[in-house]
């Protein structure tokens, strides 16, 4: 052990960040910037710093099939020892990634584009999108993060409701979150699907009266850097109805939710039922477990107009051998280990946990998830539905503290993101609950919050002070039990996704 950890650390760890802060663009951030971690190894949930300190990891859907998973690093060298070309020459691993991975999805979506990213996946949806339909305007949902190349950030509210003056693109459209806890439809009522369908039909008769025509709706199935949102069923079904009258075409973002994160499907789209099948189809993040790889599915009329564009798309590194080694060799471990079946199981007992922690602890407004991937939404009070932003962030510094990673994101960044490798087990989930339970009976006492408060939040809130933004504050985050050394509020609102 203390030989990896030697090989794997080559620098102290305050020469490593003296470099990084030298050579590194500052925009780059970096986790708990305060007292950042070190991690030099990594073994299925698994993360080890220099010193050897085992952290359990909840947030990294990267690490799909477990961290440095010996079957897909051997997948990898064993081809890298062969051959890595590009897509230009006939290569088997290409052919039956392609075969593989189209077995998983709707007959319609049969025609795949290997690429490295989920924001190179996103842009050639949009461009697909655009040229199959002759259109140029693209419907995003509020809170969405799709990609870092400029096409995506236009599409992002995430990213740029950070400017101060962001830049408008007149063709991007924002619609609703179909948020049904904190969005303008909720769960109470009628038919929230409905809803915010409407509310996207009354956005492209809208564009349509300016001149404007629909290329896409674009969506990630579910939401993640949005606050873990799980739309309505039936919303996609409803949405996608209307893109398609207006002639544009139904992107779903894959790239978070998908391979069997949520459990009961493969595809988180596919939770809004079999009538649902998106025209265009985004992965990337867990597709290669870490190695950089992407594929954007379509189907053959999409495929055939792009082609009619008459330009040759060509991707250097997209789909090369290793890359589909590797691709294979996820797929092979999801099924060998019914990594779907336990997101299910280990997500279920997962949100029940939660569930109870909700009946104690007044902190807690929500709990929402598909197998492994559930949010943990944070409020002051559930009746106005404050975000309790600075108690999500003291709850993740805090947990950072026992060695559990975590993050909190969300337009508010209070919803705590659990979507781990998905061979979390139901002790880690035991683990992390009750770190979190300790950590938010903590809170709650320091700010004198009981349950029954929240019964009466109206005559509550009359006697709290409001912060800047007029909210109700608990005076919770740092009175006794704050994390020493834990910068302030403003500092920690970081965009994480
Ligand atoms: C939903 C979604 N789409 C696309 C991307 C972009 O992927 P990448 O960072 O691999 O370019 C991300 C990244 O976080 C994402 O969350």
């Amino acid at each position: 052990m203390d030989n990896i950890r030697m090989s794997a650390e080559r620098l102290e760890k305050s020469k490593t960040l003296e470099l990084r802060k030298k050579h590194i663009g500052p925009s780059c951030k970096i986790f708990f910037s305060h007292d950042p971690i070190k991690i030099v190894r990594a073994k299925g949930q698994y993360m080890y710093d220099e010193k050897g300190q085992r952290y359990l990891d909840c947030i990294n859907n990267v690490a799909h099939v477990g961290h440095c998973h010996p079957d897909v690093v051997k997948a990898g060298a064993r081809q890298m020892e062969q051959l890595n070309t590009n897509s230009r020459f006939l290569h088997d691993n290409l052919v039956l990634y392609a075969q593989r991975l189209q077995a998983t999805l709707p007959d319609k979506l049969s025609v795949c584009y290997f690429v490295n990213s989920g924001s190179e996946a996103n842009d050639l949806a949009l461009r697909l999108a655009k040229q199959y339909t002759g259109h140029k305007d693209v419907i995003t949902l509020d809170n969405a993060y799709h990609g870092h190349v400029s096409s995506l950030i236009d599409i992002s509210p995430y990213k740029f409701h950070q400017l101060a003056d962001p830049e408008e693109n007149q063709s991007v459209h924002v619609a609703l979150s179909p948020d049904v806890y904190r969005g303008k439809y909720r769960a109470d009522h009628p038919d929230p699907a409905t809803a915010y369908a409407d509310e996207v039909e009354d956005m492209i008769e809208k564009v349509q009266g300016e001149g404007g025509k629909i290329a896409a709706f674009i969506a990630e199935s579910l939401q993640s850097c949005g606050g873990q949102v799980i739309p309505p069923v039936g919303y996609y079904q409803k949405v996608a109805e209307h893109v398609r009258k207006a002639g544009g075409v139904f992107i779903a973002d894959e790239v978070q939710v998908g391979f069997g994160r949520v459990g009961t499907h493969f595809w988180a789209f596919q939770l809004q039922g079999e009538d649902f099948v998106p025209d265009i189809v985004t992965m990337g993040k867990p597709i290669g477990n870490g190695h950089p790889m992407s594929c954007v599915v379509t189907t053959k009329e999409v495929a055939a107009a792009f082609l009619q564009m008459g330009m040759e798309y060509f991707n250097t590194f997209g789909g090369n051998p290793v890359s589909c080694a590797i691709g294979l060799a996820v797929l092979d471990v999801i099924k060998k280990e019914d990594l779907q079946g336990n997101a299910l199981h280990v997500g279920r007992y997962l949100t029940d946990l939660l569930e109870k922690q909700k009946e104690k602890h007044p902190l807690i407004g929500d709990i929402r998830g598909r197998g492994l991937f559930v949010g943990v939404e944070l409020v002051k009070d559930r009746l106005k539905l404050t975000p309790a932003t600075a108690e999500a962030q003291e709850v993740i510094y805090k947990l950072k503290e026992q060695h559990i990673l975590l993050s909190a994101d969300g337009p508010h960044r209070n919803v705590l993101k659990f979507k781990p490798p998905m061979c979390f087990t139901t002790e880690d989930a035991d683990l992390a609950v009750e770190q979190i339970d300790h950590i938010l009976t903590e809170l709650e006492e320091a700010g004198g919050l009981k349950l029954h408060n929240t019964l009466n939040a109206e005559n509550e809130n009359k006697r709290k002070p409001t912060d800047e933004n007029g909210h109700h504050h608990s005076g919770l985050a740092h009175n006794k039990g704050s994390s020493q050394g834990v910068p302030q509020q403003t500092k920690r609102l970081r965009k994480q996704c």
